[in-house]
């Protein structure tokens, strides 16, 4: 039955999906697919010769094993995938690959097909002929096209198949990539739109603009425009490849790909083609201007230079007399290689120095207008400001929905317009107009209106420049609370420099680090003490979430090292006592408390969230104890609770009814073990889902699909609680392993030594560890209270610290970012 003929259908009752062509993009949808429940078909052609492997084994074409060949490689590929494109890596059972001559039929039982062949016209139009004779009605069908026409795709189509037809364009890689655009025709039926808009938000966690049937529609529109001025202004200021990503990538608040190395990572041919897309179709005779092929482009792709894929492009991996890899970069006047130039100048460094990618664009484009850097960053800005001006009402409804799809598809931290708020809109465009610019006429409108930007922020909601005049209010993504926009808004309750207490409504209240690298520090200790305080006086609970890039990196490792070298033993004591008071006083707090953490969350990031009565993490959230990976281990309760969770898993839990079900002691050691192996191995997941292997998630901790809800889910999780009358958790005594345990983790750490695995020190910080994870020198199974623990976790944190090595790894750490082996 049709959609537009019956209720609507909910994003959830999508369960069976198919994909066709499992190339980059097909085998990254279906693997995304598959992240979301979904159970995936994955279908390319039955190819014409067997391989030299399939002929050697005997196998003929009639082989099921050849036929699927294509996407039965590409599933195999998946769990090998780095980055990991599945967020468990077993999670290849959802996928089942076949190919379309044999396993056509199977598309009528799936919900949702997407087509992912090679970006072509014809060959699209076959596979939706082929589609729409084996689909049942009802059954949405989109596309995923870079920014080939949508309705031409889908001409010689029945009414009903073009009603359920779109475009649902993924950004690479789809589980990384937080676009979509969906590009629904003129035959599309409205709800299809919104329900493909539901399934990729709530289901798939992406964030959906809705673009015009535009060539390349948005993102890929204007970064190529982008790209293709900043090539031809490189060759007009006479820059080299270096300068010119020094000036276009995190100076101006955009990735550090910036435009070369991008190039070389998407592939010169692939751009020429996008580029071709847009000349062919465009009406406007000075966009197909600058849509024309760029020569030096044209002689890359000629001479085999398509980028990263053919090992050359902008630039070139070489390596020298002595085997070491150094990158090349091409000389625009010549097309030779040579080696890489450091770019240096004022403006880059003011850029550089500058907090946030507002005040950076400012130091940039504000600097001297006579330095020739500052003249080429503002001769590209200024072309993708009007340009993307232009297109308000073209390629896409507003100036939000271009904001975000360069945002969240090209990774840039301002869109066009924000960037153009930041420079100041009425001096900016007083200084093109002087240039002699064509400023597209409802800018100017708006001005005249009054207005001195394109947003204009009130009560916490934000409003927009609408084309026609008038603000508009910003759609906010539901569910999303902003910590920044509540501190705009004056409700900070308490901070220190490292972290604020935030109301956040509903008298709940968010403790947000912002320390650098949200490390934990005495300052962020010491707001925690407050908060728990203040939050048991005046507050129903709290929530443990923030919006930097990664939500707690671990311990600020520097003063700890500073006094581990002065040898200020009882400092370094204090310094371990105080972490671990400022947990307890978490855990002991007696209203509820979740944590919520996003992307990096290690070591002591970790022991911050695990006095939580509910970790929710996100699909994104890479968690570990990684101490051992600088010479220590967990002491800030970290090895305590990973050994009240052996003592949970193994029904030894006095709470839960110790010893149910027959549990002994003895049942503690397969929990220690893996426990053990997790934090000696300094193991860390691959996505919130991965996370619940490493042994220290307990049953009621889960993950959250849109990572960007996760305050707001935290709260409503913490008002659950109290409504259902919270009470702290009692304090129990801990089961511990003992001396049996310890040894049969000590023999463990033996054969590593021996096999090599390991160094020595490696086997002296996982001794200790084992010591403080089986509670020491006790009989199996005697009950020890959680203070216990900590004395232990101080004791071998404290002789670690006094290891030249382990002081090695911490410096490395501190200079490097990265752990050393020694
Ligand atoms: P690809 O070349 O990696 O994969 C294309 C797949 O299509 C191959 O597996 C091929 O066997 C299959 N195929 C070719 N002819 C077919 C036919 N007649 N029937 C069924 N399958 C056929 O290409 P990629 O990069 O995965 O691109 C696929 C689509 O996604 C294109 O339309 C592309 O423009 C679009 N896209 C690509 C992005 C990227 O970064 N690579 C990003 C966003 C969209």
């Amino acid at each position: 039955m049709s959609i537009s003929t019956t209720r609507r259908r909910s994003a959830t009752a999508v369960r069976t999906a198919a994909v066709i062509g499992s190339g980059v993009m097909g085998a990254g949808i279906a693997a995304h697919l598959a992240n979301s429940g979904m159970r995936v078909l994955l279908l390319d052609v039955v190819p014409g010769e067997l391989t030299n492997e399939e002929a050697g084994k005997g196998l003929t074409l009639d082989d099921a094993a050849v036929r699927n060949r294509l996407a039965g490689r590409a599933v195999a590929n998946m769990a090998r995938s780095q980055p990991a494109l599945l967020y468990d890596s077993s999670w290849t059972s959802r996928i089942r690959p076949g190919n379309l001559t044999d396993d056509l039929a199977l598309l009528g039982d799936t919900d949702w097909i997407v087509e992912a062949v090679v970006e072509r016209l014809d060959v699209k139009r076959e596979v939706l002929a082929a589609i729409e004779s084996a689909r049942r009605p009802g059954t949405l069908v989109t596309t995923n096209t870079s920014g080939l026409s949508v309705a031409a795709m889908a001409e010689g189509r029945s009414k009903e198949f073009r009603e359920h037809f779109a475009a649902t364009h993924f950004f690479n890689p789809p589980r990384y990539m937080k676009l979509v655009e969906i590009v629904p025709t003129e035959d599309t039926a409205p709800e299809v739109t919104e329900l493909l808009e539901e399934l990729c938000v709530s289901r798939l966690g992406k964030g959906v603009v809705v673009a015009r049937d535009t060539p390349n529609f948005i993102a890929n529109r204007i970064g190529t425009y982008g790209m293709l001025v900043t090539l031809a202004d490189t060759i007009r200021f006479g820059l080299t490849v270096e300068e010119a990503d020094a000036l276009t990538g995190p100076a101006l608040g955009r990735p550090k790909t910036a435009t070369y190395r991008m190039l070389d990572l998407v592939g010169l041919d692939t751009l020429l083609h996008v580029v071709d897309n847009v000349r062919e179709r465009s009406g406007d005779e000075a966009e197909r201007a600058v849509f024309a092929r760029p020569q030096l482009l044209e002689e890359l792709v000629a001479s085999g230079r398509l980028g990263e894929k053919s090992g050359a492009g902008f630039y070139r991996k070489r390596k020298d007399a002595d085997g070491r890899s150094r990158i090349e970069s091409l000389r625009l006047g010549t097309m030779e290689y040579g080696p890489q130039v450091r770019v240096s100048s004022p403006v880059i460094d003011a850029a550089k120095s500058a907090k946030g990618a507002a005040a950076k664009a400012k130091a940039l484009l504000g600097a001297n207008p006579k330095d020739r850097y500052a003249q080429f960053a503002w001769s590209t800005v200024k072309a993708t400001l009007l340009y993307s001006a232009a297109q308000v009402g073209v390629i896409a409804e507003s100036v939000v929905d271009i904001d975000r799809a360069m945002k969240w598809g090209f990774n840039w931290e301002l869109g066009p317009f924000e960037l153009w708020d930041a420079i100041g809109l009425e001096a900016s465009v007083e200084r093109m107009k002087e240039e002699g610019e064509i400023v597209p006429e409802w800018v100017e409108a708006w001005l005249r209106e009054g207005h001195a930007s394109f947003y204009e922020t009130s009560e916490r909601k934000r409003f927009y420049a609408s084309t026609s005049g008038g603000l508009r209010e910003e759609r906010q993504e539901e569910d999303v609370i902003s910590l920044a926009a509540l501190k705009a808004d004056g409700r900070s309750v308490l901070g220190t420099p490292g972290a604020s207490l935030i109301d956040i409504g509903d008298d709940v209240v968010c403790l947000e680090f912002h320390s650098p690298n949200n490390a934990i520090g005495g300052d962020v200790l010491s707001a925690i003490r407050q908060s728990a305080a203040e939050v048991s006086r005046n507050w129903r609970g709290l929530v443990l979430a923030n919006e930097g890039r990664n939500f707690c990196v671990g311990a600020n490792l520097m003063l700890l090292l500073m006094e581990a070298q002065a040898g200020e033993w009882d400092e370094v004591e204090d310094i371990i006592r105080f972490f671990q008071d400022s947990m307890l006083r978490l855990k002991r707090l007696d209203r509820p408390v979740v944590a919520a953490p996003h992307r990096m969350t290690l070591g002591g990031g970790v022991e911050a969230c695990l006095p939580a009565d509910v970790i929710l993490l996100s699909p994104e959230t890479y968690f570990g104890l990684v101490e051992t990976g600088v010479g220590l281990i967990p002491a800030g309760g970290g090895c305590k609770e990973a050994a009240i969770s052996a003592m949970q898993r193994a029904g030894l839990s006095a709470a839960a009814g110790a010893g149910r079900g027959g549990a002994t002691p003895g049942d503690l050691q397969p929990h220690l073990n893996a426990l053990f192996e997790t934090i000696a191995l300094a193991k860390t997941s691959t996505s919130g889902h991965d996370a619940a292997k490493l042994g220290l998630l307990r049953p009621q901790d889960r993950t959250l699909v849109r990572q960007d809800a996760r305050i707001a889910e935290a709260k409503r999780l913490v008002l659950e609680l109290d409504r259902a009358g919270y009470t702290a958790p009692e304090e129990e005594r801990v089961a511990i392993g003992g001396r049996e345990s310890k040894a049969v983790l000590a023999m463990g750490v033996q054969a590593m030594r021996l096999s090599g695995h390991i160094s020595a020190h490696d086997a002296l910080i996982a001794g200790k560890l084992a010591h403080v994870l089986s509670g020491g020198d006790v009989r199996q199974g005697a009950r020890v209270s959680e203070q216990y623990l900590l004395d232990l976790e101080c004791e071998a944190f404290l002789s670690l610290c006094g290891e030249s090595k382990t002081q090695e790894r911490m410096s490395h750490m501190l200079t490097k970012g990265k752990p050393l082996r020694n």
